[in-house]
């Protein structure tokens, strides 16, 4: 039921840990399931991101869709980052099974929390980014990642 992509993401995910004083961070949760998701960005002057890393308390679909959505937006412009949407994760993994395609949304929110809060840091605004919506405040379960 999963491809061997998925597979192999999800049972060796690139990129998880963190970024030290990131150049944008942001955490989102999937109200349907509960699970939270945090992307760390790190953007040069030149507005590339140059390395991205997550960590997930979510199922394996979650872990593999966030493990592409990091090798995906590395090395790409902002912009070029926003058009890294869960479709596009999706099909880099060959795809997924209808009932986990909500695990992928999670990954390009996460994204997006993540630009969204390196835009407000750097004053700039990012065309065609919206506020994240299910932005999660430090929490008692996030703690546990
Ligand atoms: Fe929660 Fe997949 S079931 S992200």
């Amino acid at each position: 039921m999963y491809s061997e992509k998925v597979i192999d993401h999800f049972s060796n995910p690139r990129n998880v840990g963190e970024i030290e004083d990131p150049s944008g961070v942001g955490t989102v949760g999937n109200a349907k399931c509960g699970d939270i998701m945090r992307m760390y960005l790190d953007i040069d002057d030149n507005g590339i991101i140059r390395e991205a890393k997550f960590k997930t308390f979510g199922c394996g679909a979650a872990i593999a869709t966030s493990s592409m959505a990091t090798e995906l937006v590395k090395g790409k412009t902002v912009q070029e980052a926003l058009k890294v949407t869960n479709k596009a994760v999706m099909e880099a993994l060959d795809g997924l099974p209808p009932v986990k395609v909500h695990c992928s949304l999670l990954a390009e929110e996460a994204i997006h929390a993540a630009l969204w809060d390196y835009a407000k840091k750097n004053g700039i605004v990012i065309e065609g980014l919206k506020e994240p919506v299910d932005d999660i405040e430090e929490s008692a379960e996030y703690d546990a990642l």
